[in-house]
């Protein structure tokens, strides 16, 4: 395949990397160390992550990085779409996530409406992921959304773009589809990727992108791309934490492998509890907390005795 690396991109990144990068010489993994995964060819491994208790398992299960997605609104608050979730519920769930994570990533995806009418107003709200405990954002779109990423990594926040498939504009246009089918989406895919590379993303997430251009994408860019069932060559991998859990068993994607069927697992659990609260099997004495015997007699007693003053 054609290798082909635009100057101007290289040298972005290295003043990035002078400008903002350190060495990453503790235990949390840092956008440098996820850029430099790519030069030594180590995949990146991303999963979604919205409350303490999971992002807890999924950090010490030794992730390379966790995004609080805006999925967050159909998975956590079972919206229909992407776009009903705003900056209150996100930030939610970041500081959640952020209490739990100690090693990975934690990026926060900007929901809809929260970049795209100023620069400024993108760079406040970025800000406040950040507060909120976010070592980088994360935006959709393409080459329009450049000057964006020029704003927030100039505020200090590093961002990763989203290109291919993108869930907040997509329904609008009915564009529920695989991206990079044709020449002319191929090579506007390629250009967008580089576009973001020069705006001074760290990374892109590749979403429904066809695997030969996810592939070229991948060859041509400096900072690494994150698939989304985009193929085999893109320099890691993101998906959404409920799809591999299987927490949903009416979701059958192709692009997701279901490790394990959270949802048989806790129905069933469910199902067995409350059959045994039902049946009287729980609680049982050894779930129970006991008064001591001398204090309750003497309860047992008071209680007689008011009970024959009163008659
Ligand atoms: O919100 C999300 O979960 C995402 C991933 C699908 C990349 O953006």
């Amino acid at each position: 395949m054609i290798v082909v690396i635009l100057e101007g991109s290289r040298s972005n990144i290295s003043k990035m990397q002078s400008k903002f990068f350190n060495d990453g010489n503790d235990n949390k993994i840092t956008v440098n160390q996820i850029f430099e995964m790519k030069k030594k060819k180590e995949k990146v491994a991303i999963i979604t992550a919205y409350d303490y208790s999971s992002a807890l398992i999924y950090d010490k299960a030794g992730v390379d990085g966790v995004l609080v997605g805006d999925s967050a609104a159909m998975v956590m608050l079972g919206y229909d779409n992407t776009n009903l979730i705003g900056m209150r519920e996100m930030l939610v769930f970041c500081g959640a996530v952020s209490r739990a994570v100690k090693r990975a990533l934690i990026i926060g995806d900007m929901p809809f409406g929260s970049y795209q009418s100023s620069h400024s107003k993108a760079v406040h709200n970025a800000v406040l992921f950040v507060k909120a405990g976010c070592d980088a954002v994360k935006i959709e779109g393409g080459a329009e959304v450049a000057p964006i990423i020029r704003s927030i990594v100039g505020a200090g926040i590093p961002v990763m773009g989203h290109i291919g498939f993108m869930p907040q504009t997509s329904r609008m246009w009915n564009n529920y589809k695989l991206h990079g089918k044709t020449t002319e989406s191929a090579l506007l895919l390629i250009e967008e990727a580089k576009e973001l590379e020069r705006a001074g993303a760290f990374g892109i997430v590749l979403e429904m992108v066809t695997d030969e251009v996810a592939a070229l994408i991948s060859q041509n860019l400096l900072i690494p791309t994150i698939g989304i069932g985009s193929g085999l060559n893109c320099d890691g991998q993101v998906l959404v934490s409920h799809d591999l859990l299987g927490m949903q068993e009416d979701v059958q994607l192709k692009f997701v492998n279901r490790y394990a069927r959270l949802s048989e697992i806790i129905f069933g659990a469910v199902s067995l509890y409350t059959k045994d609260v039902k049946d009287r099997n729980f609680p049982q004495d050894t779930n129970c907390f006991h008064m001591n015997k001398d204090e309750f007699a003497k309860v047992l007693e008071k209680l007689n005795k008011e009970k024959k003053a009163t008659g």
